[in-house]
């Protein structure tokens, strides 16, 4: 639909978690004309529901170098090495610059930071707010700080689509917007710098940790506009989810690593560790060790969940260090204080996303990505626990210096926002990027086609955005659509799959996005425009990206667990499964 309303700005943000709000006031203090269009409210999104907190070498006697070791072993060899340097490198003075912003985080009565230890990590450097609140605390801090500047926020905005130039550059978005007073309905942010961060996806499973809105919006954006996306297979399911019953839907309530780390014990039906003799550090093995010991115990005795025992904490310790999950725990009749947490694994992160460089900048020139919807490379083929909040934090300043650079650049130029800015994506003078050096730089493609195909599968997935050329447009699903998604990928490309029930999934993937081709009336029309119906369409677009990226994918290791599992191929296991839509079939 054409925009019924527009406005111009240097950099418009998509999302309002860690990644959106750090990358805006960034933006902002740089000078740059910032707008944040975000779906729901300010701080609704997966930040808020962080528990656990935020990893960095922050401890005495810890070093990013011991934060790199235990983030590469967790990726299962497929973290990129330089991004996750940069992680840990700049992680440390980027929290210290969030807690500058005016986020509390947890203090001992010396006022050190209180550090914990979560899965994967061979030290304490998780650090954490209001107990298991962390990432409401960092959500209220970046609001308050967005709104104490002033910023130009518009909420209850749907992203649509990229708008590009005649060069393919970008040029801005398309929004839906729903009870803005003058904003309302289909209209446009015209800027030559977007930044996603969107979040994740796993509303594409029946049974997530993540909130409603978290639909893969910036993936399927991000699609349609011919981006890269890289490492969608590995889908991290999180060990210890409260369990609701089997037919639970969306999103499901937490138990944090946290729970674990700081010495709770995982149990079957009997009482016994499973855990002990699987892996050295047991409960606090990387998370997909834990979640498959959890689905391989469940299997064995034919049990619906296994059970994450702390009564020894006491009611003093649940109360102060876990007050959200004790309460939730409550609000469900279960009481940790007294009786073992009934858990099961449930979606949780997408380690893959968005195929960005270290700068943060996608395939598409102007376009970046920050956050959950991102792949910088840093997760490999599982994240570790707590990486993700500050993923958000240091690639947010960094995307932030990159825009600006530019915007330097240009204007030194006299060309503040226009063509000039195609060099921001060659490098600089004297230059290569010391921190990520890639080769093929030089034609222009951040990402280095030259190097790509020693390590990458390329892969196209049908477009949705070409169907039928007599008919123009998306055909949008109507909004029941997405349950039969959920069910779709909860069965054949969940915690277990295998070649079988991917091929089942997108045989019936296929058929949704047939049927709503078929149903498209005369004007190019299925179902009514609106949030419902464009998350039902997104859920599909990225569902299907991540089925074909999995049947890729035959082994087993990180987050993609094979039932079938192939040989061991290391060749094969380190090339990475980058997917475009191939505009010219459906
Ligand atoms: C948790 O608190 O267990 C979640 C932390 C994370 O996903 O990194």
């Amino acid at each position: 639909p054409a925009p019924g309303w527009s406005v111009t700005a240097d950099v418009v943000v998509v999302g309002s978690g860690v990644a959106g709000l750090t990358t805006a006031l960034r933006c902002d203090a740089a000078g740059l004309r910032t707008v944040v269009v975000t779906k729901a409210r300010l701080d609704d999104g997966s930040t808020r529901w962080a528990q656990g907190g935020i990893a960095a070498a922050l401890g005495e006697g810890d070093t990013p170098e011991q934060h790199l070791d235990d983030t590469l072993v967790a990726g299962a060899g497929l973290c990129d090495e330089d991004a996750v340097r940069i992680l840990v490198t700049e992680g440390p003075d980027a929290v210290r610059r969030l807690i500058e912003t005016g986020a509390h985080f947890d203090e001992s009565e010396e006022g050190d930071l209180e550090l914990t230890r979560e899965g994967g990590h061979h030290r304490r450097r998780i650090a954490h707010a209001g107990g298991d609140a962390t990432g409401a605390e960092i959500s209220r801090a970046l609001v308050e700080a967005v709104r104490a500047r002033g910023l130009r926020t518009v909420e209850n905005a749907l992203v649509l689509d990229l708008l590009t130039d005649d060069g393919g550059r970008t040029a801005g978005v398309t929004l839906h917007v729903m009870g803005e007073g003058q904003h309302d309905g289909v209209g446009a942010v015209h800027a030559p710098a977007v930044v996603l961060a969107t979040g994740g996806m796993g509303q594409v499973f029946s049974a997530t940790t993540n909130p409603s809105v978290s639909t893969g919006d910036g993936v399927a954006l991000a699609l349609r506009a011919g981006a890269e996306v890289s490492d969608l297979e590995f889908v991290q399911f999180h060990p210890t989810v409260l369990f609701l019953g089997a037919d639970a839907e969306g999103q499901q309530p937490l138990v944090s690593e946290a729970v674990r780390g700081e010495g709770a014990h995982l149990v079957d039906a009997h009482g016994e560790r499973f855990m002990l003799g699987q892996h050295e550090l047991a409960e606090l093995a990387p998370r997909d060790i834990v979640a498959k010991g959890i689905t391989r115990r469940m299997q064995e005795q034919d049990a619906e969940h296994m059970y994450l025992d702390a009564r020894h904490f006491g009611a003093h310790m649940w109360e102060h260090r876990f007050p959200t999950i004790l309460a939730a725990c409550r609000a469900h009749g279960i009481d940790p204080v007294t009786g073992p947490i009934p858990v099961a694994p449930a979606a949780h992160y997408a380690s893959g996303g968005v195929r960005t460089d270290s700068r943060g900048r996608t395939t598409v020139p102007g376009l970046y990505a920050c956050g959950e919807v991102a792949c910088t490379g840093v997760h490999g083929a599982n994240r570790l626990a707590s990486n993700s909040l500050l993923e958000g934090l240091v690639y947010a300043e960094r995307i932030a210096a990159d825009i600006a650079a530019g915007h330097d650049a240009d204007s030194r130029d006299g060309n503040p926002l226009g063509e000039g800015r195609q060099d921001e994506n060659r490098p600089r003078e004297g230059g290569r990027d010391e921190t990520r050096p890639r080769e093929g730089r030089q034609d222009g493609n951040p990402l280095g086609e030259g190097r790509q195909d020693e390590n990458r599968l390329h892969a196209r997935v049908p477009s949705p955005a070409a169907d039928r050329p007599e008919k123009p447009g998306h055909p949008l699903l109507a909004a029941e659509a997405r349950f039969a998604i959920q069910r779709i990928m909860t069965d054949g490309a969940g915690v277990l799959r295998s070649a079988g029930s991917l091929e089942t999934a997108a045989d019936r993937l296929q058929q949704l996005h047939t049927d709503a081709r078929d149903a498209l009336d005369e004007n190019g029309k299925t179902a009514e425009p609106g949030v419902d119906t464009w998350e039902a369409t997104n859920l599909l677009c990225v569902a299907r990206v991540l089925v074909a990226a999995a049947r890729l994918r035959e082994e087993t290791r990180g987050c993609h667990w094979r039932e079938d599992r192939g040989e061991r191929d290391d060749d094969n296991w380190r090339r990475h499964i980058v997917v475009r839509l191939n505009p010219d079939r459906t």
